[in-house]
């Protein structure tokens, strides 16, 4: 267990399943005392988190808002200062499944459209507002480390990928990854600003997928898996560690390598 994330507290966007609530869990579990698992519909998910972070000691305080909508980015941000009191993990996680669930049957433009309001516009402008507060906590308060802000991009973002996935996460990641960059810019040395950009991850598309997109999946890493939840947060923790002072301004493609000869 680090010790550099004792006393610390963090705020963990779409921790109700999946890599978000893995990211959550490892949080905990290296010593983070209150996490913020926000969500916004999968209560029963949320909770689910939230027990698990009790089990090792931590606090959650569970909240959820729709990021898309204005009202909810406000209800988030107000709601995790005043509960936590200073933040100094912010991780943006959430992110629209246009893939499993009703959404599956949304047509490209209703799910493009969707992903641009929650994954881009929601996180740009969620993000803007608590890097604001989170340089202002490092000037006035006591603490003497810069928060962290981590984002969740994808590997395959910039090089591109063929199909419909391709023409959808790949634009949807790749502003995230370029808004993160650009933040990072604007906020050093007061706030550190990463990436971490996974492959093939094993959520809830990857359990029901299809032997083609299985055998894709283990193919075109050089590791010959899948990538898990737990493979990402690892990233994750060691980008937020707040003893890691000199990492800002990075992307880190997480997909065990990705194997060109496939
Ligand atoms: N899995 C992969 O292979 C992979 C690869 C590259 C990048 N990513 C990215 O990693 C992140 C997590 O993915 P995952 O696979 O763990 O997905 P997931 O299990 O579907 O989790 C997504 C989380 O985002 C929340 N969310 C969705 N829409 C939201 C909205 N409008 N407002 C607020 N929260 C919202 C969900 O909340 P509720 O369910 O409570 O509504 C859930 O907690 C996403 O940004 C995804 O694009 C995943």
């Amino acid at each position: 267990m680090s010790k550099s994330f004792h006393t610390t507290k963090a705020v963990v966007t779409g921790s109700s399943s999946g890599i978000g609530r893995a990211i959550a869990i490892a949080l905990a579990k290296a010593g983070v005392e209150q996490v913020l698992v926000h969500y916004r519909a999968n209560e029963s998910g949320a909770v689910e988190t939230a027990d698990a972070l009790r089990e090792v000691g931590c606090e959650p305080v569970l909240l959820a808002a729709d990021l898309a909508s204005p009202e909810g980015r406000r209800t988030l941000v107000a709601s995790a200062f005043q509960s936590l009191g200073e933040v100094h993990t912010w991780v943006n996680n959430a992110g629209a499944d246009v893939l499993t669930g009703s959404s599956a049957g949304m047509d490209f433009e209703e799910k493009l459209r969707h992903l641009l309001d929650v994954d881009v516009t929601g996180t740009i402008l969620l993000s803007r507002n608590v890097a604001d507060r989170l340089m202002n906590q490092f000037e006035q308060t006591s603490c003497s480390l810069p928060a962290s802000m981590v984002f969740i991009g994808w590997d395959q973002a910039l090089e591109g990928m063929e199909g419909d996935a391709g023409q959808m996460f790949g634009p949807v990641k790749a502003a995230v990854m370029a808004f993160a960059n650009s933040l990072a810019q604007a906020s050093g040395p007061r706030l550190r600003v990463n990436t971490i950009a996974p492959g093939w991850i094993r959520t809830s598309w990857g359990e029901s997928t299809s032997d083609y997109w299985n055998d894709r999946a283990r193919g075109q890493s050089l590791m010959g898996r899948w990538g898990s939840v737990d493979d990402i947060a690892k990233a994750v923790i060691y980008a937020a560690d707040p003893a890691n002072t000199f990492l800002t301004a990075q992307t880190i493609l997480l997909n065990g390598g990705f194997n060109r000869r496939f």
